[in-house]
């Protein structure tokens, strides 16, 4: 008996070891692409594969974000989405470089002093979760903005509706999006009094179907009426009566006020390349910039990768250029934010003038929290197409599902891109970084992003596409793909996948990826670097153009991201 029992333990344990091997994702997600013609990465396999489509149909590489952008917000719907907002960085072929902010803006109701008690402390969680939450959706106006100025190639319809399709008669969920879903479901129902897809479950696992007719006809409604099918008639509706449902502060008139803008991009040197990247009221390119100008001097070629000395470096121009950020940068729009002089080659020296090779320096002792462990999402697409157009879109609900509110009946969730702002100065938002009057809430002002879609030009030719999602991470993760490749002499796969870390001033230490050389990690803390772990920095998406004119793509291994080419 004793022998029989022993004997069914091992047949079940093996059957129980045999099904978690067998675990049957149901895509592929190849991480590397080449082609002559074009290359998609993006966040899904789905999404990458629509865009390659809409390549190979005619379109435009602005033709094929669109598409991809829809797609992500059926397939990814933790950050790809119509409720939230993003930026583009465009290079046409013959190298002229735009960018567009299509980012959520305060509603007209909203305040300074939105997320405090009446003793003026922050209430924990009012910008994070819920209707409150949630700016004013930007992402279907840029979707057309970007459409009319560089798009058009094929019809919206065509871009659209491969999308509808997916909505309407589902797509497989990836272990990973089943997983994530799961860790925010019980959130996703405190949140909602209305059904929608995701709550059909209680679990949700590998392989299940996510079917998504709401969310079809909404995006029906964007394909019939244009920016507004979202902005107004039915779509409207459905969000001031969400609001409604939830004390949410966004109107009629807020939605039908939002429109996207074309900004001027942050244009700069370094060595031989040329990178432009996102204005305010992102801060993404300006750090880029100021870190950068602040390393220069330095032979970062020289110590070699993951040298203690490049990482600090790196580190010590990170902390300057956050303890900047803070400071000084918020929607140019309502502040003036002091683009040339915090990039200023002079400046820039003197920020560094206290570096010392030796030791670390002290951020000032600013109340900072630690930023929590709930992974930060937004999604980075990187396109080039056959005639050399070149786009970079990084967009965002900002954490995980957003405010994890879906609108009732229209089946897509609304970002929380309010904790953006600086509910209170000196407090630490959900990145655990800290702000100022720069970026005070004021009505119909857009909140500080750190999102850094990038372009790199080489003797005046396309060179690199780059992104990533990641909350504060962004600008950090962006730099180090951009740096491995150009210093260090990495492919662009190399530069993707190399384990990552990042110094924001506040708090005061370095994040490191899990798996970090832990000879380095002791050399830095001799330095007097603090040092914390963290599962994953970012999830890069890069195309690096090589000097025959071959499109290389990388798509990060940290997710199912994938890379297509022909
Ligand atoms: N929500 C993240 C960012 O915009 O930086």
């Amino acid at each position: 008996m004793k022998k029989y029992i022993f004997l069914s333990f091992i047949i079940i344990l093996s059957a129980c070891r045999q099904s978690s091997v067998e675990v049957k994702e149901p895509y592929e997600t190849p991480k590397t692409a080449a082609g002559k013609q074009g290359v998609v990465v993006s966040a899904h396999p789905e999404a990458t594969k629509i865009g390659l489509e809409i390549l190979k149909k005619g379109g435009n590489a602005t033709d094929a974000s669109i598409a991809v952008q829809l797609a992500l917000a059926v397939v990814y719907q933790r950050a790809g989405n119509i409720g939230g907002g993003g930026f583009m960085v465009h290079r046409s072929a013959d190298g002229e470089v735009t960018t567009l902010d299509y980012r959520e803006k305060a509603p007209m109701a909203g305040h300074r002093d939105m997320y405090l008690d009446s003793a003026g402390n922050v209430v924990d969680g009012l910008s994070v979760y819920g209707h409150l939450a949630a700016g004013v959706p930007g992402t279907v106006a840029g979707l057309f903005a970007a459409y009319e100025k560089h798009g058009g190639k094929l019809s919206f319809e065509e871009l659209i509706n491969p999308s509808i399709e997916l909505a309407e008669n589902g797509f497989y969920l990836t272990s990973k999006e089943a997983e994530t879903l799961n860790e925010k479901l019980e959130d996703i129902k405190k949140y909602n009094t209305k059904p929608n897809a995701f709550m059909e479950k209680d679990s949700w696992k590998v392989g299940d179907k996510l079917v998504q007719k709401d969310l079809a006809e909404t995006l029906k409604r964007i394909r019939d009426n244009g920016q507004a099918g979202f902005y107004e008639g039915e779509t409207a509706d459905l969000i001031v009566a969400e609001m409604q449902r939830g004390n949410g502060i966004i109107t009629y008139e807020d939605l039908k006020n939002y429109e996207a803008v074309w900004r001027k991009p942050i244009t700069f040197e370094y060595d031989d390349y040329t990178i432009s990247s996102m204005p305010p009221p992102s801060s993404g390119g300006i750090c880029l910039a100021s870190i950068l100008g602040m390393i220069e001097p330095y032979d970062l070629h020289e110590y070699g990768f993951h040298d203690v000395q490049s990482i600090h470096v790196i580190a010590e121009a990170e902390r300057r250029a956050y303890a900047d950020r803070a400071e000084f940068i918020g929607d140019s729009d309502f502040w003036n934010v002091p683009i040339s002089g915090m990039t200023n080659e002079q400046y820039l020296q003197s920020r560094m003038a206290d570096f010392s090779a030796e030791k670390a320096t002290n951020s000032e002792a600013v109340k900072a929290g630690e930023p929590q462990k709930e992974s930060e999402q937004t999604t980075h697409l990187s396109i080039v197409d056959a005639e050399g157009n070149a786009v970079s879109v990084t967009t965002t609900l900002n954490t995980n599902f957003g405010s994890k509110v879906v609108v009732g009946g229209a089946g897509f969730f609304l970002n929380n891109e309010m904790d953006d702002f600086s509910a209170k100065p000196g407090v630490p938002n959900f990145y655990g970084l800290v702000g100022n009057e720069a970026n005070a809430i004021q009505p119909q002002k857009r909140m500080l992003s750190s999102m850094t879609p990038t372009i790199v030009e080489k003797n005046d030719e396309l060179f690199m596409v780059v992104g990533t999602p990641g909350g504060s991470t962004i600008i950090t993760s962006v730099l180090q793909v951009f740096l491995n490749v150009a210093e260090y002499g990495m492919t662009v796969e190399e530069a993707v996948n190399a384990k990552r870390f990042h110094h924001q001033w506040l708090p005061d230490q370095i994040f490191v990826e899990e798996g970090f050389d832990k000879n380095v990690i002791q050399e830095l803390e001799k330095l007097g670097h603090k040092i914390a772990y963290r599962s994953g920095i970012g999830k890069v998406e890069a195309i690096v153009r090589k000097a025959d004119g071959t499109l290389e793509g990388a798509a990060d291994i940290r997710g199912d991201d994938t890379a297509l080419g022909y």
